[in-house]
């Protein structure tokens, strides 16, 4: 809107000033366009992940499609950025040359046009490619045929379109085998688009204790390094399904006393000091709790996790919109506000 009438008022000059606002107009149209990794983490600010929806097998399979609606609701909550997870890995090829299911394409490509036209920063990753956690070599062609087949489709793209090649590496993925094929993805990728923001994290699920082990190409500057924070980890996943002892950690609760804000503190300020060390921009790509915690431990670790990121100049995203973690109820068409307010007060 600003942006909008900044551009109009530039039209009107008269022709001395003509050039030089042109100029000063065309980079104030253009604060979208990242001139580096460090501007394209601002540009992220506040964001939360699609989950749930395009990284299931099937979209609907867990109960969710990705609702343009939904991209509305999010921009006009005041977020800035949006992640969307996709298990591309399920809509490809088996063999060589691995060719991307055209219609799942296209299907992605318009939630991710909504996401653009609701002037959201998009980061599209890649999720829940199991397979090449548990054997890597013997996927390292296809993951990188993937990422050759995107760079390319998206090359002409807006600039908020950043590409992050892969969701939590873990199990054979480990540190030294994903800095590895992570430089590969990087190499894949910049042959068809050498300025796209590209988002990486370290192996053993993002965690920032790993960050120390990730190993980037020195040259490359147009990267955004994530993690993801989860602790502590008992809290956040109490009763969550899919982790296996997490029953016996329901009630858990998160009072926000000295020693729990100052443990969370100290793993955000060694992630910072890495990435200051690094000249890296930082982003947290997830952080949330289950459901299954106390709606008060929740809020209250949520409101100070989401400040305790910004105090360090750390962009995040909360996991997720409409599920187990979710700020917002589908079923009942309204937010859990009490949610989004912890992340937008
Ligand atoms: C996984 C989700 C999980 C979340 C929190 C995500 O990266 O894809 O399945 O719910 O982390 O554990």
């Amino acid at each position: 809107m600003n942006l909008r009438r900044r551009c109009a008022a530039g039209s009107r000059a008269g022709p001395s000033w003509a050039a030089a606002l042109l100029v000063l107009t065309l980079a104030g149209c253009a604060t979208t366009t990242p001139r580096d990794a460090f501007e394209a983490q601002r540009l992220l600010g506040r964001g939360v992940n699609l989950g749930n929806m395009l990284e299931a097998p099937r979209e609907g399979d867990w109960g969710l499609y990705a609702q343009d609606d939904y991209l509305r609701l999010i921009r006009e909550a005041g977020f800035q950025s949006v992640r969307i997870p996709v298990r591309w890995s399920a809509h490809a090829g088996e063999e060589a040359p691995y060719a991307l299911d055209a219609g799942f394409l296209e299907r992605v490509d318009h939630v991710v046009r909504v996401a653009l036209a609701q002037q959201l920063v998009v980061v599209l990753n890649l999720h829940h490619y199991e397979e090449l956690m548990d054997r890597p070599a013997a996927h390292r062609a296809r993951f990188l045929a993937l990422w050759d087949q995107l760079a390319r489709h998206y090359r002409d793209w807006p600039a908020r379109l950043y590409l992050e090649p892969c969701n939590e590496p873990h199990g054979a993925l480990d540190d030294q085998a994903w800095s590895a094929l992570a430089a590969d993805a990087l190499r894949t990728i910049r042959a068809a688009d050498p300025r796209r923001i590209v988002v990486l994290g370290p192996a053993n699920w993002n965690t920032a204790i790993h960050l120390p082990y990730l190993t980037l190409p020195e040259e490359d500057r147009r990267i955004v390094v994530t993690f993801h924070y989860y602790e502590p980890f008992a809290f956040t996943h109490q009763g969550a399904p899919w982790v296996r002892g997490a029953d016996a950690w329901k009630g858990t609760a998160w009072s926000g006393t000295r020693e729990e804000t100052a443990r969370i503190g100290r793993d955000l300020d060694r992630a910072a000091a890495w990435a200051d060390a690094q000249r890296r921009p930082l982003y947290c790509g997830e952080f949330g709790a289950y459901r299954e915690g106390d709606p008060d431990s929740r809020e209250r670790w949520t409101y100070f996790v989401a400040r305790a990121l910004e105090e360090r100049g750390i962009a995040w995203a909360y996991w997720e919109f409409g599920s187990g973690f979710g700020i917002y109820d589908p079923d009942a068409g309204q937010w859990r506000a009490p949610l989004r307010d912890a992340l937008l007060p």
